[in-house]
């Protein structure tokens, strides 16, 4: 059973210049070190963040029914499976609003251009 469903895109440029500014903790306090890691290792890291962005406004647009106050970014991962495919890995307060919405798996899916990051998600009880 569908549970919801999320979208939402990022600009490249936008999330080049929050990635690149010297005195900006929003990468640490967005990102997780494992999709600082593998952002940071690819030809076009800015893409690869944005992309990530994306898919967490979207399991939070996803999880729009169960969400309460606050930021939670850092509860929700983005990591890779062996062949590239995109996983959300869910955590803390995040973990627990899908808890009570009976969510038993999230499906991402991201794509990335120089310009736009977009990323879809589904959850499924
Ligand atoms: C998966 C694939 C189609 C991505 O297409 P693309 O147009 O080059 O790139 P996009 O910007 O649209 O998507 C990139 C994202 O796809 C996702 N992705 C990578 N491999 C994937 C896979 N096997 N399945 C699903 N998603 C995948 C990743 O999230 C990646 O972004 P990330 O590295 O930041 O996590 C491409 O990597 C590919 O061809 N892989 C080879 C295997 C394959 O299945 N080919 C399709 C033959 S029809």
């Amino acid at each position: 059973m569908i549970l919801g469903t999320g979208i939402d895109l990022c600009e490249v440029s936008r999330m080049g210049a929050k990635v690149q500014a010297p005195a900006d903790d929003f990468v640490a306090q967005v990102f997780l070190p494992g999709e600082i890691a593998y952002c940071g290792a690819k030809r076009h890291p800015a893409e690869h963040f944005a992309a990530r962005f994306a898919a967490k406004e979207a399991v939070v647009k996803a999880l729009a029914g169960a969400a309460g106050e606050g930021s939670f970014w850092q509860d929700i991962e983005i990591t890779n499976e062996q062949d590239g495919r995109p996983v959300v890995r869910l955590h803390g307060r995040a973990k627990e609003m899908a808890d009570a919405l009976g969510v038993r798996r999230v499906f991402v899916s991201l794509t990335h251009t120089r310009d736009l990051a977009a990323a879809t998600v589904v959850l499924e009880g």
